[in-house]
């Protein structure tokens, strides 16, 4: 596999094996997430699209998918391809960079398995600030933070590292200060959580 410069640290995407073995039903999640029929979603770093063509069905095709790797968005494609499903547009580039890259409005970003890794986590949702609809969301799925070796799949300790992982609080004390309102956190057994955070809508950022 070729190495991609500028990719967030310890976010490679899981070999699809132990990644279905442990979110075995993707729609599930993200229902859990508030995620309706009516919204257009963001799929920001959306790997190889476990998540994006659930989205992409879910939504009637109202989805955007951000991915840095090029294979990434490549093996995206098939999937919701396989899936009967259509996105609106796929965007080969760096997350950081989506207000130049989609110029358009959206109701909701969804950020999955990633956020631990972003180095300027507030800097990052200042910038999916500018591309929300006054009263879009923001979900944000993380690994809770159990100790690796504490969050087997199939057998063997999986997710990034002990130290990057994030507490709900954690998560939000970076959010919020990029224009945003913690709304809830959910629970996504067995080992993760979605923080939800709504536009404030006095946001000057
Ligand atoms: C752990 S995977 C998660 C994929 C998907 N969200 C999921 O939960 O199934 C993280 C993804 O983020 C992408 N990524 C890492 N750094 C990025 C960056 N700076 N900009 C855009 N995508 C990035 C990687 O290529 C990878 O596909």
């Amino acid at each position: 596999m070729t190495a991609v410069g500028g990719l967030f640290p310890a976010t490679t995407m899981p070999d699809r094996g132990w990644w279905r073995a442990l979110w075995p039903d993707p729609d599930g999640t993200l229902r859990a997430l508030s995620i309706t029929a009516e919204m257009t979603v963001l799929d920001l770093c959306c790997g190889d699209g476990w998540f994006t063509a659930p989205l992409a069905r879910l939504t009637g095709g109202k989805v955007y998918a951000l991915d840095l790797d090029p294979a990434m968005l490549a093996a995206a494609r098939a999937e919701v391809a396989t899936a009967g499903a259509t996105v609106r547009g796929w965007l080969a580039g760096d997350a950081r960079d989506i207000a130049k890259l989609l110029h358009k409005k959206i109701d909701c970003a969804l950020i999955a398995n990633t956020f631990h890794g972003v180095p300027d986590q507030t800097g990052l949702v200042r910038a999916v600030a500018r591309i929300l609809n006054p009263d879009g969301r923001l979900a944000v799925v993380n690994w809770h933070t159990r100790p690796r070796e504490e969050t087997p799949v199939l057998g063997r300790p999986r997710g990034p590292h002990t130290q990057v992982r994030m507490t709900p609080d954690q998560t939000s004390a970076v959010v919020e200060p990029a224009g945003f309102v913690f709304d809830r956190v959910i629970e996504l057994p067995p080992y993760h959580y979605g923080a939800l955070f709504r536009l404030r809508s006095s946001s000057a950022s």
